[in-house]
């Protein structure tokens, strides 16, 4: 192979290596057996933030969570969360972990990178949220509506919320996760860690851990 072209796949590597994010396949979330619905609101809670355990949470775990949250349930046009007038979800979901940070693309049930940094630490406005295996952001995405005002966009994204995390509490309970819901958390450093684009707003986050 002559030098040159050794030369270019060299940097192409390296400039890959650098700037290029890879996209994570979820596995197939539960969808049934395991623990009954009443059981899982018995045992649903909020770990303490104190004794928060920094455990790993499997892929398996992570992606019964978020399919839970805001997951298609029936066709192309279902989520296990309601959304006013029947709208694809309008709050997405991003993931920060020690990996790095990445969107729920709920359409293909994966995990879309956003950057490969480790952000956890720099999120919330408590020390132990830190140590959660991974911090489950809520975002509006304003652009999602086009004909109301932005106190109903409020109101509807927030509404949303908590739809998504109680189902992700109590999909987190019949996995025997640790789980809390967090709305001390710094929205301008999310926005600019994630990018985010004008009107998306970061709402709060829970956080997922074992
Ligand atoms: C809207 C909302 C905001 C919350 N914000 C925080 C927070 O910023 N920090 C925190 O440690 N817990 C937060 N929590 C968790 C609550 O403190 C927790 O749900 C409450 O103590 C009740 O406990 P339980 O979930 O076990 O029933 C929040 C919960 C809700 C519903």
């Amino acid at each position: 192979m002559p030098c040159f072209i050794r030369k270019i796949i060299i940097i192409l590597s390296l400039f890959c290596f650098s700037f290029c994010y890879a996209d994570i396949t979820l596995p197939t979330p539960q969808t049934k057996d395991g623990m009954s619905l009443f059981e899982s609101l018995k045992k649903r809670s909020s770990t303490s933030g104190g004794g928060f355990p920094a455990g790993q949470v499997s892929d398996n775990e992570l992606s019964t969570v978020l399919w839970a949250a805001s997951g298609l349930n029936r066709g192309k046009n279902g989520w296990t969360v309601p959304m006013a007038n029947g709208n694809s979800p309008y709050v997405r979901i991003y993931v920060a972990s020690e990996k790095g940070t990445f969107l729920y693309e709920w359409e293909g049930h994966y995990l879309k990178e956003i950057n490969n940094k480790d952000i956890r630490a720099d999120i919330g406005l408590q020390n132990f949220t830190r140590r959660a295996a991974y911090s489950l952001i809520f975002v509006s995405d304003a652009s999602a509506f086009t004909d109301i005002n932005p106190e109903q966009i409020t109101n509807f994204s927030y509404t949303a919320v908590g739809g998504m995390s109680q189902n992700a509490y109590l999909a987190a309970a019949a996995l025997k996760l640790s789980a809390r819901y967090i709305h001390s958390i710094k929205p301008e450093v999310i926005s600019q860690e994630l990018q985010l684009p004008e009107g998306s707003k970061p709402l709060g986050m829970l956080l997922l851990g074992k």
